[in-house]
């Protein structure tokens, strides 16, 4: 029998007593450089294996750690996010990882298609080609040209996968999404970037937003402004309005606004850097606690609702002045003479042949037609020459139905349309007029 170190408080489990662990709601061992989670990966869970993990390479120098996760039932993102930046950290320092799955089924597919497999053991597992809506796989920045692009594949999927979305909250979300990717370009001095994951909550109707580097840390950088905080001391000011490391790069707006955003929304925002750990939600309010083992960086977690509109007026007010951040329709559309923005179907479209490129196409245009100021949209299709029956259904038949003739022909304009698909789209359009059901 193999008795592995059990590494939890107070407890003493030998591993082949598997119903005793398969209660627990987590149980983490440890056996020299073999890490074994077993329940729930939760922060404790997480703590104890960066910790494991620091202390193995750092401290014994094993240039290569196993990370089972075959008894793992259930993973968070902000603990995963903060696994795969501490392990892309070890790899570049040469350290082999290997992971293996979770056991169940589910679990692993979530493992490759958030794109954690991959980022935490390079060698055997593919990066995720997941292209669904229903989160961002973990994607890395190291510039910030790579910033732009993660937060616009971002947007995307925040456009194609939540229905009738308020442009206010579209900009909030991309306002706090591009600070905090920000501070890590600009603060970390991460050699291995930034790592950030989109969880689209429907349900609740909140999205998650994790973004983690292995960088130096808030402690740090703030102590180069005020050496005599302690790390809690650093993360409690970091936070506030017009605390920066340095008034020639900074404001100090960004944690502080991000932080306002998710309370006018009811969401909540978590902090943990070096050995402090920052919390806000509605129910306990602003806690900061000292954690047991430190965070070699900084992660950054918080939940924007958008069940109702957020005031962007009392969330974003910086030395007493309101900040109108940058309008998403203004900034990623063009518009044609007559105002409208135009929407140009061969860049916003993974294909035409399917439903399933469609689905989100219809979605990104109704959230659009939403935002109060917008009366229509040109519908560009110039360089589309061929669509299948399904893909315009999906997109025009199914949107003529939702909206009704008269809205759908004063609110979408199509432009440069070529005869065939023209023919296409007004059967696909005829043919869910006769369905039963439709308006
Ligand atoms: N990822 C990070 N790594 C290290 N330090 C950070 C990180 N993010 C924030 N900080 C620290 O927290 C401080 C406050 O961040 P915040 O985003 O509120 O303001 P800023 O970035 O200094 O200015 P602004 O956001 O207005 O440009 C930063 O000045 C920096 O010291
Ligand atoms: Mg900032």
């Amino acid at each position: 029998v193999k008795i592995f170190r059990p590494v939890f408080d107070n407890k003493f489990v030998v591993g082949r007593f598997k119903t005793l662990v398969w209660c627990l709601p987590m149980a983490f061992f440890r056996d020299t450089n073999t890490f074994k989670i077993f329940g729930e990966f939760d922060s404790e869970a997480s703590s104890k294996m960066t910790g494991a993990m620091y202390d193995c390479v750092t401290k014994q120098g094993y240039k290569e750690l196993n990370l089972n996760f075959e008894g793992c039932t259930k993973a968070f993102s902000t603990e995963m996010v903060t696994l795969c930046a501490q392990a892309q950290k070890y790899w570049q320092q040469s350290v082999d990882i290997s992971l293996k799955l979770p056991s169940d089924a589910a679990m692993a597919r979530l493992f490759n298609n958030a794109n954690w497999a991959h980022l935490i053991d390079v060698h055997s597992h593919a990066e995720s080609r997941y292209r669904g809506y229903t989160h961002a796989r973990t994607m890395r920045f190291n510039n910030e040209v790579e910033q732009f692009e993660v937060v616009n594949r971002i947007l995307d999927i925040l456009l194609s996968a939540i229905r009738h979305f308020k442009r206010s909250d579209l900009s909030a979300m991309e306002w706090a999404i591009n600070e905090i990717a920000d501070n890590v370009i600009n603060h970390s001095e991460s050699s291995v970037g930034g790592f950030i994951q989109l969880t689209n909550h429907s349900q609740r109707k909140q999205i998650e937003v994790v973004v983690a580097d292995s960088g130096i840390g808030i402690p740090t950088t703030i102590r180069s402004a005020h050496p005599e905080y302690s790390d809690s001391e650093a993360l409690d000011s970091a936070i506030r309005e017009g605390v920066t490391r340095d008034p020639q790069i900074g404001q100090g707006n960004g944690l502080f606004g991000t932080w306002e955003i998710t309370k006018k929304s009811l969401g909540m925002f978590k902090l943990q850097s070096g050995w402090a750990n920052l919390d806000s939600d509605e129910q306990v309010g602003l806690r900061i606690s000292k954690r047991v083992t430190p965070i070699k960086g900084c992660v950054v977690s918080f939940r924007i609702g958008y069940d109702q509109a957020i005031n962007l007026e009392e969330a974003l007010t910086f030395s007493g002045k309101p900040h109108k951040p940058v309008d998403y329709v203004d900034v990623h559309f063009e518009l044609d003479e007559d105002g409208r923005p135009i929407f140009n179907l061969a860049n916003e479209s993974s294909g035409f042949g399917s439903r399933k490129a469609g689905d989100p196409v219809r979605r990104k245009l109704r959230n659009i037609l939403a935002m109060s100021d917008v009366q229509a949209v040109a519908v560009d299709l110039t360089e589309v020459h061929l669509v299948s029956s399904s893909y315009a259904d999906e997109v025009f038949g199914k949107l003529f139905s939702e909206l009704g003739p008269l809205e759908f022909s004063s609110k979408i304009a199509l432009i440069g349309v070529d005869p065939l698909v023209k023919q296409l789209i007004d059967k696909a359009i005829v043919q869910r007029m006769q369905q039963p059901g439709s308006t």
